[in-house]
């Protein structure tokens, strides 16, 4: 098999795979990043809308806001070193060293502000930050560092020998090489492929989590999987698109299909409650009224929001008569159990972003930390996969590829893991549901299982991911018998109360 090599191999091109790659580099690592990404649009990132959250006026407000989110389920430390390093990360990477051009008012930064926060704190661009943050972020490490970028490249399997992790099997046009590294930092995003309605890019298969589980890497919190209240809700399913936060933020409220405001009857803090509280009450309401719009007559949406403004105007519909949302799978909190320098369980092996679990979010997370998280764990991450030089180990022989891998099949097995874990899996759980979902998928694996031993096409690996990743959100929802944040249980009597 033909095979390469580097002291540090980052898999993923998001904002943590880049925050680690240019980290790595600065320590003077020799450093490959794959992705399978092809252009910064297909990276969840470069989706985020609200920004990116930092202390303002005290970090105690911003620690006490992210641990009220997340339902008494964070890990203080955690929280603590996210919150004292948000700042200086930002500015030194994101300011000083990609020139983001955030927002201003005629004082400084116009910080934004999102649903749970107690102040405005959102660093942003319109409602497109990742949009602004990626392509630089990218372009920075081609022409200004010695990283070598290998776009359109998978990662298929780590490479693992007695317990320790050496790299990665990685694809590209179906050709499957070993790249041997001394650190591998996994940052390949989550999971919501897994669900009907989703935020996220297609590309979205939780690849990283499913890597390093079959690894043997230890996995938390994946019941906690978070939705957001306002996506798009047009005619079809595809296609969605988030209407950020900050839309609410400056104003904008929910209405049912009586055209009713009905979160104040919900929650005192109304339209900007938690997420997991206003998902749930989102969803109550287009059952029981047919629909729900965001009112966006009180805030000046056509120039606070153009980018917004335009795509619901290409899909048909126009912002001034309310704009039909839905919740959507948005984020998983849970992953790949890391520290907060992305140490997974595995020698070698780390893990930053979406697909690693480092304890900020706990049972549900805050608004517009998710950029955040990455930048400073993916730094933390970078520097901790640097110093080792790679080894070769023995790796066995990849399958024979197949890139003409019926398409029918992916689409039909991926369509029926969308459909269960939609229909089980999603705001709301039942103990049945969760035990019929876990009967569907498990059969699911195995067929998928028995393609996967003759095969290596990137796409039944992704289909693999995704299943695997259901199974450990499905796993984990069964073994918590308490409803706590976006782990929402109709039929329990175990109900977290702060
Ligand atoms: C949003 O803009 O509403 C999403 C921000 C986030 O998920 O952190």
């Amino acid at each position: 098999m033909k095979a390469s090599e580097s002291e540090t191999l980052v898999v993923g091109g998001g904002i943590a795979g880049c925050a680690a790659a240019l980290a790595a580099d600065r320590d003077g690592g020799d450093v490959v990043l794959a992705t399978k990404a092809t252009r910064p649009e297909e990276t969840n990132s470069y989706w985020a809308q609200g920004g990116v959250a930092v202390t303002r006026s005290d970090p105690e407000t911003f620690r006490e806001d992210i641990i009220g989110a997340g339902a008494g389920a964070c890990d203080p430390a955690a929280v603590e070193t996210l919150v004292r390093e948000a700042r200086p990360a930002v500015e030194d990477v994101l300011v000083e060293t990609l020139g983001v051009p955030f927002d201003t008012d005629g004082d400084g930064f116009d910080y934004g502000r999102e649903a749970a926060h107690s102040e405005s704190r959102i660093l942003h661009v319109d409602a497109a930050t990742g949009a602004a943050i990626l392509p630089r972020f990218l372009e920075h490490l081609r022409e200004e560092t010695a990283v070598t970028v290998r776009e359109d490249t998978a990662a298929l399997d780590l490479i693992t020998h007695e317990g320790r992790v050496h790299g990665a099997l990685l694809e590209r046009d179906g050709d499957v090489s070993a790249h041997f590294a001394g650190g591998t930092v996994l940052a390949t995003g989550g999971i919501g492929a897994a669900y009907d309605r989703t935020t996220n890019p297609d590309a979205a298969t939780g690849d990283g989590i499913a890597m390093g589980a079959l690894a043997g890497a230890d996995v938390a919190d994946m019941e906690y999987v978070q939705f957001h209240p306002t996506a798009f809700a047009g005619e079809e399913e595809n296609g969605t698109f988030l209407l950020s936060e900050a839309v609410r933020g400056k104003g904008a409220v929910l209405r049912n299909g009586d055209g009713e405001r009905f979160m104040p009857d919900v929650h005192s803090d109304g339209s900007l409650a938690p997420r997991d509280v206003v998902a749930r009450a989102v969803a109550t309401e287009r059952a029981e009224t047919g629909e729900v719009r965001l009112d966006v007559s009180e805030v000046a949406f056509e120039s606070s929001f153009p980018g917004l403004a335009k795509r619901c105007r290409d899909r048909g519909v126009d912002p001034a008569e309310g704009i039909p949302v839905a919740p959507a799978e948005h984020f998983c909190c849970g992953g790949l159990a890391v520290d907060m320098d992305g140490r997974t369980s595995l020698d070698r092996l780390f893990a930053a972003g979406e697909c690693a679990r480092t304890g900020v979010h706990g049972a549900n997370r805050l608004a517009s930390t998710s950029l955040l998280e990455g930048l400073v764990v993916g730094r933390r991450a970078g520097r901790g996969a640097v110093g080792t030089l790679p080894e070769r180990v023995e790796v066995s022989e990849p399958r024979d590829s197949d890139p003409d891998l019926p398409a029918r099949f992916a689409t039909e097995k991926g369509d029926r893991l969308r459909r269960t874990m939609t229909e089980h899996v999603g705001i709301e759980r039942t103990s049945d549901g969760l035990r019929r979902a876990a009967t569907s998928i498990r059969r699911l694996k195995g067929e998928v299982d028995a393609y996967t031993r003759t095969r290596t096409s990137r796409e039944l690996y992704e289909l693999r991911n995704a299943t695997v990743t259901a199974l450990l959100v499905v796993r984990a929802a069964t073994e918590n018998d308490e409803s706590r944040g976006c782990h929402y249980l109709a039929d329990t009597e175990v109900q977290y109360a702060d």
